[in-house]
Protein backbone atom coordinates (compact mmCIF):
# COMPACT_ATOMS: atom_id res chain seq x y z
CA UNK A 1 0.00 0.00 0.00
CA UNK A 2 1.57 3.29 -0.99
CA UNK A 3 -0.32 6.39 0.16
CA UNK A 4 2.19 8.83 -0.69
CA UNK A 5 0.98 11.91 -2.11
CA UNK A 6 -2.56 10.78 -1.50
CA UNK A 7 -5.00 13.71 -0.62
CA UNK A 8 -7.49 12.95 2.18
CA UNK A 9 -10.94 14.63 1.82
CA UNK A 10 -13.28 12.48 2.94
CA UNK A 11 -12.64 8.97 4.24
CA UNK A 12 -14.69 7.31 1.93
CA UNK A 13 -12.31 8.14 -0.77
CA UNK A 14 -10.07 5.80 0.93
CA UNK A 15 -10.16 2.47 1.06
CA UNK A 16 -10.84 0.50 4.47
CA UNK A 17 -7.48 -0.85 4.57
CA UNK A 18 -5.84 2.18 3.90
CA UNK A 19 -7.75 4.18 6.63
CA UNK A 20 -6.60 1.13 9.32
CA UNK A 21 -2.91 2.14 7.89
CA UNK A 22 -2.98 5.61 9.84
CA UNK A 23 -4.44 4.43 12.69
CA UNK A 24 -1.74 1.39 13.27
CA UNK A 25 0.55 3.85 12.32
CA UNK A 26 -1.25 6.57 14.74
CA UNK A 27 -1.72 3.76 17.56
CA UNK A 28 2.15 3.27 17.29
CA UNK A 29 3.35 7.15 17.62
CA UNK A 30 0.87 7.19 20.47
CA UNK A 31 2.85 4.18 22.14
CA UNK A 32 6.37 5.42 21.67
CA UNK A 33 5.55 8.98 20.56
CA UNK A 34 9.26 10.63 20.72
CA UNK A 35 10.75 7.47 19.35
CA UNK A 36 13.67 8.30 16.93
CA UNK A 37 11.95 6.33 14.31
CA UNK A 38 9.17 9.39 14.03
CA UNK A 39 11.35 12.13 14.42
CA UNK A 40 13.01 13.11 11.23
CA UNK A 41 10.52 11.44 8.88
CA UNK A 42 9.42 15.42 8.37
CA UNK A 43 12.90 17.18 8.38
CA UNK A 44 13.38 19.41 5.61
CA UNK A 45 9.40 19.51 5.04
CA UNK A 46 6.84 22.25 5.62
CA UNK A 47 2.84 21.96 5.62
CA UNK A 48 0.89 25.15 4.84
CA UNK A 49 -2.13 25.18 6.73
CA UNK A 50 -4.81 27.45 5.31
CA UNK A 51 -7.18 28.45 7.78
CA UNK A 52 -10.41 30.75 6.20
CA UNK A 53 -12.18 29.74 9.96
CA UNK A 54 -10.18 29.83 13.50
CA UNK A 55 -9.51 26.36 15.11
CA UNK A 56 -7.65 25.44 18.76
CA UNK A 57 -7.39 21.69 17.94
CA UNK A 58 -6.75 21.29 14.56
CA UNK A 59 -4.06 23.90 14.41
CA UNK A 60 -2.10 23.44 17.54
CA UNK A 61 -2.61 19.52 16.75
CA UNK A 62 -1.07 20.10 13.38
CA UNK A 63 1.43 22.26 14.41
CA UNK A 64 2.94 20.15 17.13
CA UNK A 65 2.26 16.95 14.67
CA UNK A 66 4.77 18.92 12.37
CA UNK A 67 7.18 19.64 14.94
CA UNK A 68 7.75 15.83 16.51
CA UNK A 69 8.24 14.55 13.04
CA UNK A 70 11.10 17.18 12.49
CA UNK A 71 8.99 19.12 10.12
CA UNK A 72 7.60 22.52 10.51
CA UNK A 73 4.13 24.04 9.91
CA UNK A 74 3.53 27.34 8.54
CA UNK A 75 0.11 29.06 9.67
CA UNK A 76 -1.71 30.93 6.09
CA UNK A 77 -5.09 32.95 6.05
CA UNK A 78 -6.63 34.27 3.14
CA UNK A 79 -6.53 38.22 4.08
CA UNK A 80 -2.73 37.40 4.16
CA UNK A 81 -2.93 36.39 0.76
CA UNK A 82 -4.40 37.73 -2.70
CA UNK A 83 -6.44 35.40 -3.72
CA UNK A 84 -9.17 36.05 -6.62
CA UNK A 85 -12.87 35.32 -4.54
CA UNK A 86 -16.33 35.64 -6.79
CA UNK A 87 -16.09 39.38 -5.60
CA UNK A 88 -12.61 40.31 -5.96
CA UNK A 89 -9.43 40.03 -8.44
CA UNK A 90 -6.50 38.25 -7.31
CA UNK A 91 -4.50 35.44 -7.93
CA UNK A 92 -5.94 32.31 -9.13
CA UNK A 93 -6.40 28.63 -7.44
CA UNK A 94 -4.75 27.30 -10.14
CA UNK A 95 -1.21 29.56 -9.94
CA UNK A 96 -1.45 29.39 -5.94
CA UNK A 97 -1.52 26.05 -5.80
CA UNK A 98 0.97 25.17 -8.41
CA UNK A 99 3.49 27.37 -6.52
CA UNK A 100 2.70 26.30 -3.22
CA UNK A 101 3.73 22.79 -4.16
CA UNK A 102 7.30 24.28 -5.39
CA UNK A 103 7.42 25.11 -2.12
CA UNK A 104 6.05 22.66 0.63
CA UNK A 105 4.97 18.81 0.92
CA UNK A 106 2.08 19.41 2.18
CA UNK A 107 -1.08 21.40 2.28
CA UNK A 108 -3.87 21.86 4.94
CA UNK A 109 -7.25 23.56 4.07
CA UNK A 110 -10.29 24.72 6.03
CA UNK A 111 -13.16 26.25 5.05
CA UNK A 112 -16.31 26.27 6.94
CA UNK A 113 -20.42 27.27 6.56
CA UNK A 114 -19.45 30.61 7.07
CA UNK A 115 -17.29 31.20 4.51
CA UNK A 116 -19.11 29.65 1.26
CA UNK A 117 -21.78 30.59 -0.16
CA UNK A 118 -23.88 27.44 -0.56
CA UNK A 119 -23.38 23.72 0.58
CA UNK A 120 -20.53 22.29 -0.76
CA UNK A 121 -18.64 25.41 -2.42
CA UNK A 122 -15.66 24.53 0.46
CA UNK A 123 -15.26 21.12 -0.94
CA UNK A 124 -15.69 22.62 -4.60
CA UNK A 125 -12.24 24.70 -3.61
CA UNK A 126 -10.07 22.07 -1.94
CA UNK A 127 -10.64 19.56 -4.86
CA UNK A 128 -9.62 22.98 -7.07
CA UNK A 129 -6.70 23.17 -5.14
CA UNK A 130 -6.12 19.23 -5.00
CA UNK A 131 -6.39 19.26 -9.04
CA UNK A 132 -3.62 21.79 -9.43
CA UNK A 133 -1.26 20.45 -6.07
CA UNK A 134 1.22 18.03 -7.09
CA UNK A 135 1.41 17.55 -3.23
CA UNK A 136 -0.98 16.23 -1.41
CA UNK A 137 -4.12 18.35 -0.30
CA UNK A 138 -5.51 17.73 3.32
CA UNK A 139 -9.41 18.96 4.57
CA UNK A 140 -9.09 20.32 8.04
CA UNK A 141 -12.16 20.61 8.59
CA UNK A 142 -14.20 21.87 4.79
CA UNK A 143 -18.09 22.08 4.73
CA UNK A 144 -18.81 18.38 3.99
CA UNK A 145 -16.01 16.25 5.73
CA UNK A 146 -13.79 16.28 8.07
CA UNK A 147 -11.10 13.36 7.41
CA UNK A 148 -8.92 13.82 10.94
CA UNK A 149 -11.75 14.45 12.96
CA UNK A 150 -13.14 10.82 11.46
CA UNK A 151 -10.21 9.14 12.36
CA UNK A 152 -9.41 10.48 15.78
CA UNK A 153 -13.18 9.82 16.82
CA UNK A 154 -12.47 5.73 15.38
CA UNK A 155 -9.10 5.60 17.08
CA UNK A 156 -10.70 7.17 20.78
CA UNK A 157 -13.89 4.71 20.20
CA UNK A 158 -11.71 2.08 19.76
CA UNK A 159 -9.40 2.41 22.32
CA UNK A 160 -12.23 2.77 24.69
CA UNK A 161 -13.66 -0.85 23.51
CA UNK A 162 -10.65 -2.57 23.01
CA UNK A 163 -7.78 -2.53 26.55
CA UNK A 164 -9.35 0.98 27.91
CA UNK A 165 -8.97 4.43 26.93
CA UNK A 166 -5.32 5.41 26.28
CA UNK A 167 -4.41 1.96 24.88
CA UNK A 168 -4.15 1.60 21.25
CA UNK A 169 -6.69 -0.46 19.93
CA UNK A 170 -7.37 -2.32 16.32
CA UNK A 171 -11.16 -0.48 14.68
CA UNK A 172 -12.45 -4.25 14.11
CA UNK A 173 -13.01 -4.23 17.89
CA UNK A 174 -16.02 -1.50 16.70
CA UNK A 175 -17.86 -4.13 14.86
CA UNK A 176 -21.32 -4.06 15.84
CA UNK A 177 -21.06 -1.52 18.31
CA UNK A 178 -23.60 0.89 17.75
CA UNK A 179 -23.22 4.69 17.11
CA UNK A 180 -26.10 7.20 17.54
CA UNK A 181 -25.04 10.30 16.14
CA UNK A 182 -27.67 12.68 17.45
CA UNK A 183 -28.64 16.29 17.04
CA UNK A 184 -28.80 18.89 19.97
CA UNK A 185 -29.85 22.15 19.93
CA UNK A 186 -27.03 24.93 20.54
CA UNK A 187 -26.28 28.39 19.33
CA UNK A 188 -23.34 27.59 17.21
CA UNK A 189 -25.44 27.04 13.77
CA UNK A 190 -22.34 24.28 12.86
CA UNK A 191 -21.55 23.21 9.72
CA UNK A 192 -22.08 19.25 8.58
CA UNK A 193 -18.59 18.31 8.84
CA UNK A 194 -18.07 16.05 11.62
CA UNK A 195 -21.10 14.52 12.24
CA UNK A 196 -21.11 13.25 8.41
CA UNK A 197 -17.77 12.21 8.45
CA UNK A 198 -18.45 10.24 12.15
CA UNK A 199 -21.48 8.35 9.85
CA UNK A 200 -18.84 7.60 7.15
CA UNK A 201 -16.40 6.15 9.12
CA UNK A 202 -18.60 4.35 11.65
CA UNK A 203 -20.22 2.62 9.32
CA UNK A 204 -17.01 1.38 7.00
CA UNK A 205 -15.57 -0.01 10.36
CA UNK A 206 -19.02 -2.45 10.38
CA UNK A 207 -20.80 0.05 13.36
CA UNK A 208 -24.15 -0.38 13.48
CA UNK A 209 -25.83 3.11 12.79
CA UNK A 210 -28.67 5.31 14.17
CA UNK A 211 -29.45 8.88 13.41
CA UNK A 212 -31.65 11.10 15.17
CA UNK A 213 -32.58 15.29 14.78
CA UNK A 214 -35.83 17.18 14.55
CA UNK A 215 -37.54 17.80 11.12
CA UNK A 216 -35.68 19.71 9.08
CA UNK A 217 -32.57 18.49 10.22
CA UNK A 218 -31.87 16.26 7.32
CA UNK A 219 -28.30 15.56 6.63
CA UNK A 220 -27.26 15.43 2.93
CA UNK A 221 -29.02 12.45 1.09
CA UNK A 222 -25.62 11.07 -0.28
CA UNK A 223 -23.88 10.94 2.98
CA UNK A 224 -26.78 9.22 4.23
CA UNK A 225 -26.49 7.09 1.14
CA UNK A 226 -23.04 5.99 1.38
CA UNK A 227 -23.51 5.35 5.49
CA UNK A 228 -26.20 3.01 4.56
CA UNK A 229 -23.98 1.18 2.06
CA UNK A 230 -21.84 1.21 4.28
CA UNK A 231 -23.21 -0.76 6.70
CA UNK A 232 -25.08 -3.20 4.37
CA UNK A 233 -21.97 -4.25 3.34
CA UNK A 234 -20.79 -5.07 6.74
CA UNK A 235 -24.16 -6.55 7.57
CA UNK A 236 -24.63 -3.75 9.70
CA UNK A 237 -28.28 -1.78 9.97
CA UNK A 238 -28.77 2.16 9.58
CA UNK A 239 -31.96 3.48 11.24
CA UNK A 240 -33.03 7.50 11.01
CA UNK A 241 -35.33 8.74 13.66
CA UNK A 242 -36.70 11.97 14.61
CA UNK A 243 -37.41 10.81 17.99
CA UNK A 244 -35.17 12.33 20.59
CA UNK A 245 -34.61 8.78 22.65
CA UNK A 246 -35.27 6.03 20.32
CA UNK A 247 -31.61 6.48 19.14
CA UNK A 248 -30.17 6.09 22.41
CA UNK A 249 -31.92 2.27 23.15
CA UNK A 250 -28.51 -0.03 23.25
CA UNK A 251 -26.23 2.48 21.79
CA UNK A 252 -22.60 2.07 23.04
CA UNK A 253 -21.31 5.37 21.66
CA UNK A 254 -23.85 8.67 21.45
CA UNK A 255 -22.32 10.89 19.24
CA UNK A 256 -24.52 14.76 20.16
CA UNK A 257 -23.51 17.63 18.22
CA UNK A 258 -25.62 20.60 16.72
CA UNK A 259 -25.71 20.77 12.94
CA UNK A 260 -27.51 23.40 10.81
CA UNK A 261 -30.31 22.98 8.79
CA UNK A 262 -30.54 22.61 4.96
CA UNK A 263 -32.08 25.94 4.72
CA UNK A 264 -29.36 27.96 6.45
CA UNK A 265 -28.29 28.97 2.55
CA UNK A 266 -30.78 31.20 0.24
CA UNK A 267 -29.14 33.46 -2.51
CA UNK A 268 -26.02 33.29 -1.62
CA UNK A 269 -25.96 33.38 2.04
CA UNK A 270 -25.63 31.63 5.05
CA UNK A 271 -28.45 32.93 7.49
CA UNK A 272 -26.71 31.93 11.05
CA UNK A 273 -29.24 34.05 13.11
CA UNK A 274 -32.11 32.36 11.98
CA UNK A 275 -30.54 28.76 12.01
CA UNK A 276 -29.55 29.71 15.90
CA UNK A 277 -33.37 31.26 16.59
CA UNK A 278 -34.61 27.72 15.02
CA UNK A 279 -32.13 25.66 16.65
CA UNK A 280 -32.90 27.13 20.30
CA UNK A 281 -36.23 26.06 20.12
CA UNK A 282 -35.65 22.39 21.09
CA UNK A 283 -34.26 22.01 24.38
CA UNK A 284 -35.39 18.88 24.78
CA UNK A 285 -32.82 17.61 22.10
CA UNK A 286 -29.84 17.98 24.74
CA UNK A 287 -27.69 14.46 25.67
CA UNK A 288 -28.15 14.19 29.27
CA UNK A 289 -27.58 11.29 32.25
CA UNK A 290 -31.51 10.43 31.48
CA UNK A 291 -31.11 9.89 28.30
CA UNK A 292 -27.77 8.03 28.45
CA UNK A 293 -29.20 5.75 31.22
CA UNK A 294 -31.46 4.08 28.27
CA UNK A 295 -28.06 2.61 26.20
CA UNK A 296 -25.58 -0.23 26.91
CA UNK A 297 -23.34 1.92 29.21
CA UNK A 298 -22.42 4.30 25.76
CA UNK A 299 -19.66 6.39 25.75
CA UNK A 300 -20.12 9.60 25.08
CA UNK A 301 -18.06 11.25 22.44
CA UNK A 302 -17.65 14.42 20.78
CA UNK A 303 -15.19 16.45 18.05
CA UNK A 304 -15.03 19.80 20.13
CA UNK A 305 -15.48 22.40 20.98
CA UNK A 306 -18.04 21.44 22.67
CA UNK A 307 -21.58 23.37 23.61
CA UNK A 308 -21.84 22.35 27.08
CA UNK A 309 -25.59 22.51 28.53
CA UNK A 310 -26.78 22.81 25.46
CA UNK A 311 -25.69 19.88 23.11
CA UNK A 312 -24.80 18.12 26.17
CA UNK A 313 -24.52 18.64 29.89
CA UNK A 314 -21.85 19.22 32.24
CA UNK A 315 -22.45 15.68 34.12
CA UNK A 316 -22.08 13.76 31.03
CA UNK A 317 -19.61 15.95 29.15
CA UNK A 318 -17.42 15.72 32.19
CA UNK A 319 -18.52 11.82 33.43
CA UNK A 320 -16.64 8.85 33.23
CA UNK A 321 -17.67 7.56 30.19
CA UNK A 322 -16.68 10.92 28.16
CA UNK A 323 -13.93 10.40 25.51
CA UNK A 324 -13.80 13.94 24.70
CA UNK A 325 -9.95 14.38 25.65
CA UNK A 326 -9.08 11.05 24.63
CA UNK A 327 -10.34 11.60 21.19
CA UNK A 328 -8.88 15.60 20.81
CA UNK A 329 -5.54 13.88 21.86
CA UNK A 330 -5.75 11.48 19.06
CA UNK A 331 -5.96 14.38 16.42
CA UNK A 332 -2.43 14.53 17.37
CA UNK A 333 -1.23 10.78 16.72
CA UNK A 334 -3.45 10.26 13.38
CA UNK A 335 -2.35 13.79 11.88
CA UNK A 336 1.39 12.75 12.64
CA UNK A 337 0.27 9.15 10.87
CA UNK A 338 -1.62 10.85 7.71
CA UNK A 339 1.78 13.43 7.28
CA UNK A 340 4.13 10.32 7.60
CA UNK A 341 2.21 8.44 4.98
CA UNK A 342 1.46 11.10 2.46
CA UNK A 343 4.24 13.71 3.01
CA UNK A 344 7.35 11.31 3.18
CA UNK A 345 6.48 7.78 2.24
CA UNK A 346 6.77 6.49 5.91
N1 LIG B 1 -12.62 19.46 16.35
C1 LIG B 1 -12.00 20.50 15.77
O1 LIG B 1 -11.72 20.51 14.57
O2 LIG B 1 -11.66 21.50 16.64
P1 LIG B 1 -11.17 22.94 16.22
O3 LIG B 1 -12.30 23.61 15.50
O4 LIG B 1 -10.80 23.64 17.50
O5 LIG B 1 -9.97 22.79 15.32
Amino acid sequence: MNLYQRDLICTQDWEVEELEAVLDLAAKMKRDRFSPQWTSILQHKTFLMFFYNPSVRTRQSFECAATELGGHAQFLEPKAMRLKTATTAGETVEDAAQVMSRYAHGLGIRILEDKVPYYGAGEELIREYAQWCSIPVISKAHDKYHPCQGLADAMGWAEWFGKGPGYPANPMVLRGKKLLVTWGHGALARSWSSVQEALLIGSRFGMDVSLAHPEGYDLDPQVVQWTQENCAANGQTFTETTDVRAGYESAHVVYSRHWMSPQAYRDGEFHKQEEIDKALKYPQWICDAEKMALTDNAIFTHPMPVDRGHEVTDEVASGPRSCIYDVAENRLHVQKAIMALTMAEA
